[in-house]
């Protein structure tokens, strides 16, 4: 059986994040949450009270950085900067918007790009972000471009962030990063040429996965 590595790119809220990992656990797959890697240097930015807009002093934290990902014996990914477990700290509405900013650094990308470079070698993995069929994997066996309505997007995220946070503030926020994430210089979020896309606005995610497992197991 040929062994894929496979990208799942799109917007912010579209459901990237559980579809890549059922997606990976149907194949028995490698799961890569790309934007977990964008999170934890925001978060290191956050707590070293590093301004988000100075490049400089953020890339001095870099040789400091021992950011790993890691699965769980129960299948949930764990983010860890040396021993320190910042799971629970980057999803945070601020570690977001923060993400969004620094990803358009150029020192950040580079930074980044052997580490996610090297996490694919091995292929037989599923791998989540912006520009992963773009720039990081262009010669990925199987892209995914995945999309949803800016309101199916907002509706998700307040789901996930379990009702504590405003509806409206979270539609702000989405539009925000969309504008960052497809306007910066670098890597902008777009879809690869050869992307199949996938709008889920009226999709359930098993109907997502189901779609994207039976196009990889045409490939295999
Ligand atoms: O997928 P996410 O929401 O966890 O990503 C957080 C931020 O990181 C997002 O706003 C843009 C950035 N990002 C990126 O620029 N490139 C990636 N491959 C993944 C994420």
């Amino acid at each position: 059986m040929k062994k894929l590595l496979i990208t799942i790119d799109g917007p912010a809220g579209a459901g990237k994040t559980t579809v890549s990992r059922s997606l990976a656990a149907r194949l028995g797959y490698k799961y890569v949450d790309t934007g977990a890697l964008y999170r934890a240097i925001a978060f290191e930015a956050i707590s070293r009270n590093i301004p988000q807009d100075d490049s400089n002093a953020l890339e001095k934290i870099f040789p400091k950085l021992d950011i790993k990902l890691k699965t769980e014996a129960n299948g949930s990914p764990k983010i860890l900067n040396g021993h320190k477990d910042i799971t629970e700290f980057v999803r945070s509405p601020e570690v977001s918007m923060a993400a969004s900013k620094i990803s358009a650094m150029p020192a950040v990308r580079e930074f980044l790009l052997d580490l996610q470079k090297n996490l694919g070698n091995e292929k037989e993995a599923v791998f989540e972000g912006r520009d992963m069929g773009t720039v990081v994997f262009p010669n990925a066996d199987l892209k995914f471009f995945l999309d949803a309505d800016i309101e199916a997007r907002a509706m998700r995220r307040f789901g996930d962030l379990g009702g504590t946070h405003p509806l409206d503030e979270i539609r702000e926020d989405i539009r925000t990063r969309d504008e960052n994430d497809r306007n910066r210089a670098i890597a902008p979020l777009k879809q690869a040429d050869d992307a199949v896309v996938v709008d889920s606005t009226n999709m359930s995610i098993s109907e997502v996965v189901e779609f994207m497992a039976a196009e990889a197991v045409k490939m295999m």
